[in-house]
């Protein structure tokens, strides 16, 4: 196991609903709280039985302390047995794992832009640092986050939603070709996760644009420490392993 890795036992504070998609999980430990990264992800281990058999992989959402926070939505029928724990029951967790979101960009303007389960690590990124934009793109206003959810966030917080219920109508990419063409796009610093599609379609907007920035690439994992080597991306250096190379990587190294 790398070092500054832990695999614990923690009991839950706290798992409820916060809307109409997301779960929040709270549990405290001193290990899994440790120096954190934005983008960096923890697996958890759902049942000690074998239902479902692999741990899950999840970002952190929010460290305050000792206290960690993780944001979910049910996709499956691990994070549907996952939404049914109740405080006091136990998880075993591995993390903090993989390298997470650049924090210095010199005098460039920090543009996040998340969807679906790329909205937790990137809250806990503009949370933690100065941020300009954050985009999010959803489907409708009953996924999006209550305010007290975003109230550390100082960025500008902008919504697309795909049936115009909440914010702009539309895409989030839409929005955010309106807003990089306001200024000089190459004042912009991108960093995403999301849905692959929302992804590939900001990393050609960034091409478009000349923006730099990154993007997290939230493969399905097995093990999520570099053994099975199941999540791996093409990059220009070749193949790569998203649970321990990334899952954050440069869109100049990927192909
Ligand atoms: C590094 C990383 C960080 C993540 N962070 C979060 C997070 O903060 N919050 C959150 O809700 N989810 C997050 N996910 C996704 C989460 O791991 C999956 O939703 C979960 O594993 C699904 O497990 P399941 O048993 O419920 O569903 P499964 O039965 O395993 O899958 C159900 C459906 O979900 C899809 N799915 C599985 N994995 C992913 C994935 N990685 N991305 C998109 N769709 C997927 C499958 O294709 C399938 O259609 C993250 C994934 C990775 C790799
Ligand atoms: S999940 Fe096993 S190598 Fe990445």
């Amino acid at each position: 196991m790398p070092k500054k890795m832990c695999d614990e036992v923690v009991s839950i504070l706290e798992n409820r609903k916060v809307n109409g998609k997301y779960y929040k999980l709270t549990f405290q430990s001193t290990l899994l709280s440790q120096k954190v990264q934005p983008g960096q992800f923890l697996q958890i281990r759902i049942n000690q039985g074998n239902d479902p058999f692999l741990r899950r992989p999840f970002s952190y959402y929010r460290v305050i302390g000792k206290r960690v926070e993780l944001l979910y939505e049910i996709l499956g029928r691990g994070t549907d047995v996952l939404s049914k724990k109740k405080k006091n029951d136990e998880l075993q967790i591995m993390g903090p794992l993989g390298k997470g979101f650049c924090k210095t960009i010199g005098k460039k303007k920090r543009l996040l832009v998340a969807g679906g389960v790329g909205v937790p690590p990137l809250v806990f990124l503009a949370e933690r640092y100065s941020t300009d934009y954050l985009l999010i793109g959803t489907k409708s206003k009953l996924e999006v986050l209550p305010k007290h959810e975003l109230k550390k966030v100082k960025a500008e917080i902008l919504y697309a939603t795909e049936d115009g219920s909440y914010g702009s109508k539309g895409m989030v990419t839409a929005l955010l070709e309106k807003i990089i063409m306001h200024e000089d796009p190459r004042g912009f610093f991108i960093q995403t996760c999301g849905p692959k599609r929302m992804m590939e379609a900001v990393m050609a907007l960034a091409g478009k644009y000349g923006i730099e920035g990154e993007s997290s690439w939230d493969e399905t994992m097995a093990c999520g420490v570099g053994a099975c080597l199941g999540c791996m991306v093409q990059t220009k250096e070749g193949l790569q392993r998203a649970c321990v190379d990334g899952p954050v990587f440069k869109f100049k190294d990927l192909v």
